[in-house]
């Protein structure tokens, strides 16, 4: 569990002519981390970001860029997201033949290791790699597009993971990805996640300041709402 909890705008739906300002602009107006999704055509049905955009993202801000991995062959390719600047890489693990050694290689690069599911793998699939991790992205969406809508089935999986860690692995943390918003934010937050990962509903406001403050405030008041009914 971490103390704080972060939000991780990804970069997916920002303005990618105007790469560095948006980088920029998102950490002036609050966020805590940068999420990077990397897809390849052939792991998801899109093609998106490689190594060097990782650099130039390096070059505009100094939060954690936080790589998600959306691509085959995910062990050939960590050292060169890591030399381009990631500082947390996710790995999914439908797609990993070395699932093992390709975590201990990042962490070994001192960078976070995360294992990535989508939403129709079951929560258990991770289970083996719990001790080999320092956190789980739970998707929430299919991944390969932003803006999509949350899958609901996906809460489940979020707040059995908060169970198991709490008592068995509790430097481990929690972070979903996809269809987050201002309107659903408060409850996710509740079932356990720590790191938020929202696209559109960051990139797609015209005050990022304002939306993620608004985030942070929705997390705050629901997490105090629950403390009272306790
Ligand atoms: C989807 C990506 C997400 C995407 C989320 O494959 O992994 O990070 O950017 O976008 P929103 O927040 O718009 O659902
Ligand atoms: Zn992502």
């Amino acid at each position: 569990m971490m103390t704080n909890k972060l939000i991780a705008p990804s970069i997916l739906s920002a303005d990618f002519g105007r790469l560095a300002e948006e980088v920029q602009a998102v950490e002036a107006a609050g966020a805590d981390v940068i999420h990077v999704d990397v897809m390849d055509g052939h792991f998801v049905p899109n093609i998106t970001i490689g190594p060097l955009i990782v650099s130039a993202v390096r070059k505009a801000t100094k939060l954690p860029i936080d790589v998600h991995l959306m691509i085959e062959n995910a062990d050939q390719y960590v050292n060169q997201f890591m030399d381009a600047g990631a500082d947390w890489v996710s790995i999914h693990v439908e797609n990993g033949y070395h699932l093992d050694r390709t975590l201990n290689v990042i962490r070994e690069r001192g960078a976070k290791a995360g294992i990535a599911l989508n939403p129709a793998t079951h929560i258990s699939n991770i289970y083996p790699l719990l001790n080999l991790v320092d956190f789980v992205l739970i998707m929430t969406v299919n991944p390969g597009f932003g803006g999509q809508e949350f899958i609901p089935y996906c809460k489940d999986k979020i707040a059995t993971l908060r169970n198991l860690i709490d008592k068995q692995f509790p430097n481990v943390f929690i972070e979903i990805d996809g269809g987050v918003k201002a309107d659903n934010i408060s409850e996710l937050s509740n079932l356990g996640t720590d790191v938020f990962v929202a696209g559109s509903a960051v990139f797609k406001t015209k005050d990022y300041a304002q939306t993620i403050a608004g985030f942070k405030k929705a997390i705050a008041e629901e997490s105090t709402g629950a403390m009272k009914k306790v």
